[in-house]
């Protein structure tokens, strides 16, 4: 038993190592014989974590890259670098990377149109007074606490805005939950003024819970990708305003 533990972190170790230096390698002599200059063949090391073209890994821990609008993917990238989210590993990854190259990343897993799996969470299994609030908070948000509904920056279809906002559909549940505890505590933050920690400041965490819920129960709508511009509407609490996404044009 012991030997075999052994034998499969040794495996997993080199595997890293190799994958590591493939991608060292590549960056410092992309034109190197034998290896071909592709996006796919430089961003491996990121594709061993966050699975085959970007779709995710398999247990809802790395998350999916593709097909999320650049913008958004870029300041991610800026994020860990300067701070504002925490993941060792990745940001030893970005650092050395310029700037022009990682807007060229984002571009490249921006472009992937990859279907999306069906939801992980089944809504039957779910508390229908949760997913009732879960999706209340989406579509229509609650005006006494001052939060505004996720689809007035998430996009009505909640598949993000062009190019700067995330979609909220096909995110496992374990994901959504970290992500918005993240901004609870402050570990995760945005470009300021941070609009996402002022919505996540007026909800109390069995409401982060519901909505969350309510989300990873969703299947995508056929047309997945981030919409082009938001459709008029009437804000029923105003938008706090995104310093990450000058395009939703919130209020100060
Ligand atoms: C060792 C595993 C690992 C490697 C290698 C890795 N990542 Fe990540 N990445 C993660 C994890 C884990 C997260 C989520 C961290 C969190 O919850 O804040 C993440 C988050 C991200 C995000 C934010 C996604 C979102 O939707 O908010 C982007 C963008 C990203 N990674 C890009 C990359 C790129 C580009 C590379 C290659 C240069 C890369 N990653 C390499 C593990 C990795
Ligand atoms: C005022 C506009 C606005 C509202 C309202 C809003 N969001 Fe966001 N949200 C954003 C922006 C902008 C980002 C990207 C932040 C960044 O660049 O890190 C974001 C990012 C997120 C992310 C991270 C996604 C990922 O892939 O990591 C989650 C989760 C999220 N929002 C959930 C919600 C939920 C749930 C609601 C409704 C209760 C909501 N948001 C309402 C603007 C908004």
């Amino acid at each position: 038993m012991f030997q075999i533990v052994r034998r499969l972190t040794w495996g997993l170790t080199q595997w890293a190592a190799l994958t590591l230096f493939t991608f060292l390698f590549t960056f410092n002599n992309a034109h190197a014989k034998g290896f071909e200059d592709s996006m796919a063949e430089r961003t491996r090391a990121c594709t061993a974590c966050h699975g085959d073209q970007g779709r995710a890994g398999p247990d809802g821990y790395y998350p999916r890259l593709a097909g999320k609008p650049a913008g958004y993917l870029y300041n991610q990238l800026k994020n860990f670098s300067e701070g504002r989210r925490h993941y060792g590993l990745m940001t030893r990854l970005v650092d050395p990377l310029s700037d022009a190259y990682l807007r060229e990343i984002a571009q490249y897993f921006s472009g992937l149109k990859l279907p999306y799996p069906a939801p992980a969470q089944t809504a039957s299994r779910m508390a229908p007074a949760l997913l009732a609030r879960g999706q209340q908070l989406a579509l229509r948000g609650d005006a006494a606490r001052q939060v505004p509904a996720c689809i007035q920056c998430h996009g009505e279809r909640l598949t993000g805005l062009q190019p700067h906002v995330p979609g909220l559909l096909g995110l496992p549940l374990d994901y959504l939950n970290a992500q918005l505890g993240a901004w609870q505590t402050q570990q995760r933050q945005a470009l300021a003024p941070d609009c996402m920690a002022q919505v996540v400041k007026r909800m109390d965490s069995s409401d982060l819970i519901a909505v969350a819920t309510w989300l990873s129960t969703q299947t995508l709508p056929a047309d997945s990708t981030p919409a082009a511009s938001l459709s008029t509407r009437s804000d029923t609490v105003p938008l706090p305003r995104c310093g990450s996404a000058p395009e939703l044009k919130g209020e100060p």
